[in-house]
């Protein structure tokens, strides 16, 4: 009898099965392009293993409290991230539409690059080497294959929580690792060249990282553990009783830094063995690395080449389908619980809008592919100027907004002397069962004072390098930088607007209204 009970309660439950599968989905949405593509190439040029270390800094300084934060936010209040902030303080709940917009926004572009990767799967047994400028200038051809990687990631997502994001990325992560670990294993044994590949990877030097390598490590920590974009927020919010946070943030920490590192142990050895084999320097800066150097590679390789080509490009579009999984859940649940709708529909409707919006970032970074300058804003390709307004922007308020939410706004005390406590805040979180152990007061000392801090001062140094940037040693005023900024803060100033007018004081929802079939969305009365 009771196990009956418990079962069909179990499957009643909206969210994940495990703790396993919360991971599983977690790391997923971490491990993307971010890992496999922009942590090798942005250590290669910013000082190797002194950037490495750097980002290894950023993940356990403000990477971990921000996780714990944001994942404890969204598994204490059970709902979409604008109803968890919430539940926080009322006056916040705009945080949580910001979260919102982030993941959306990166989304667009991210399915441009999802796009890219599955081409160069499926064309891994032709000629890879030359494809990159005769496809990105090829509209329709982005299009469709930008189509099919949203088809995919959308149908995952039809599934549900359990039986769609959580089973594919129980299967998805680990096929991930196992290719990960093969490729790495094949281009260490290349012979030629290896050792410089991996001297060029990992000789620390402090001189190239320099301040903007510092600034560049900690927003790549953010942007490649899925942080201040409500993601967290939203999967912790899945997550049931059974799930230990702070063990969960530690693992996919962990995960996430493990397959960046790995990734560039591929990456340098086989475009070193090249150069030593021909004489050849190939260029491994920023999109030419994945989608023109490593094809040049793969071909000289002969047969192995095309099949290592074929598992190296399916390892990175897997790594971007369940990272877009992530932001198609965030943005529908929202939706979803608000409006009491249909998973099926939103999804798809969300999917399509994506998709619309990524027709543009699409020609538009064929264009620069191409030498064109056609379709830019602020003098960047749409992809770029979307990466830097979430980026350098956005992410930081975000994630800002967390810290103190939790620090400061969610537990009042009793005294003015309570609110400054570290130990008030780690009592209220034990007793409402975030069990950190012996690092809950650390955690609250971070979560209130030290993180905050740090990432505002990330975020004001952020903007006055794109205002005023440094060019060999003189600072100057740069229009497109300061463009680039106040499109973030009219962003922000959006969100707020729309926060206090049409959500404040209607309610937004929780994870039970989705299984509760056309019932009008409750929670956060408050
Ligand atoms: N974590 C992802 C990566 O490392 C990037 C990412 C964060 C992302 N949020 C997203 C991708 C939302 C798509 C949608 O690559």
């Amino acid at each position: 009898m009771d196990l009956g009970l418990q079962a069909e309660g179990a499957k009643k439950r909206n969210g994940f099965i495990g703790g396993l599968g919360f991971i599983m989905a977690a790391a997923g949405s971490a491990v993307g392009l971010g890992n496999l593509w922009s942590f090798p190439y942005k250590t290669s040029v910013s000082g190797g293993a002194a950037f490495v270390f750097v980002y290894i800094f950023s993940v356990i300084v403000f990477g971990l409290v921000v996780m714990v934060a944001e994942i404890y936010i969204g598994k204490r209040a059970q709902a979409n991230p604008v109803t968890a902030f919430k539940k926080m303080h009322k006056n916040l709940g705009w945080l949580g539409l910001i979260a919102l917009m982030i993941p959306f926004i990166i989304g667009c572009y991210y399915a441009v690059l999802g796009g890219y990767t599955l081409k160069f799967t499926v064309n891994s047994f032709s000629d890879n080497s030359t494809v990159l400028q005769t496809f990105s200038g090829n509209v329709g051809e982005v299009i469709l294959f930008t189509v099919i990687f949203m088809a995919i990631a959308v149908v995952i997502v039809m599934g549900g929580v359990q039986n769609g994001i959580e089973k594919a990325s129980k299967i998805l992560m680990p096929v991930l690792f196992v290719i990960l670990v093969a490729v790495v294993i094949y281009c260490l044994c290349l012979g030629s060249g290896v050792k410089e590949g991996l001297n060029f990877y990992l000789n620390p030097d402090f001189g190239a990282l320099g301040f903007n390598g510092v600034l560049a490590a900690m927003g790549q920590a953010f942007f490649s553990l899925s942080l201040g974009m409500g993601i967290m927020i939203s999967y912790g919010s899945y997550a049931g009783e059974n799930v230990k946070v702070g063990r969960s943030a530690l693992l996919i920490a962990l995960f996430d830094t493990l397959v960046a590192v790995l990734a560039g142990l591929a990456i340098f050895p086989a475009i070193y063995h090249y150069q030593a084999e021909t004489g050849i320097a190939l260029q491994n800066e920023g999109i030419v690395l994945m989608f023109a150097s490593m094809p040049i590679v793969f071909k000289t390789l002969g047969v192995a080449g095309k099949i290592v080509s074929f598992f190296f490009f399916g390892m990175v579009t897997i790594a971007a389908v369940t990272s877009v999984i992530s932001l198609l859940e965030v943005v529908s649940q929202f939706l979803i619980q608000r409006y009491s709708l249909g998973r099926k529909k939103t999804i798809a409707v969300l999917g399509v809008i994506v998709l619309v919006l990524s027709i543009p970032i699409g020609i538009s970074l064929g264009f620069s592919l191409n030498g064109k300058q056609d379709l830019t804003i602020a003098g960047k390709n749409l992809l770029d100027f979307f990466d830097l307004v979430s980026n350098t922007v956005l992410m930081p308020v975000c994630a800002f907004g967390a810290c103190v939410a939790l620090g400061w706004f969610t537990f009042k005390g009793e005294s003015k002397k309570d609110r400054f406590r570290s130990k008030y805040l780690n009592d209220r979180l034990e007793e409402e069962g975030l069990k950190l152990g012996k690092f809950g007061m650390i955690f609250a000392f971070m979560v209130k004072y030290v993180t905050p801090i740090l990432i505002a001062v990330i975020e004001v140094v952020g903007v006055l390098e794109k205002v005023f940037p440094v060019e060999s040693g003189k600072s100057y005023f740069s229009l497109n930088g300061l463009i680039i900024v106040l499109t973030a803060y009219v962003i922000v100033l959006i969100a707020v607007v729309v926060y206090f007018a049409l959500l404040k004081n209607k309610p937004t929802g929780s994870n039970e209204d989705e299984l509760i079939e056309k019932k009008k969305p409750s929670g956060a009365e408050k």
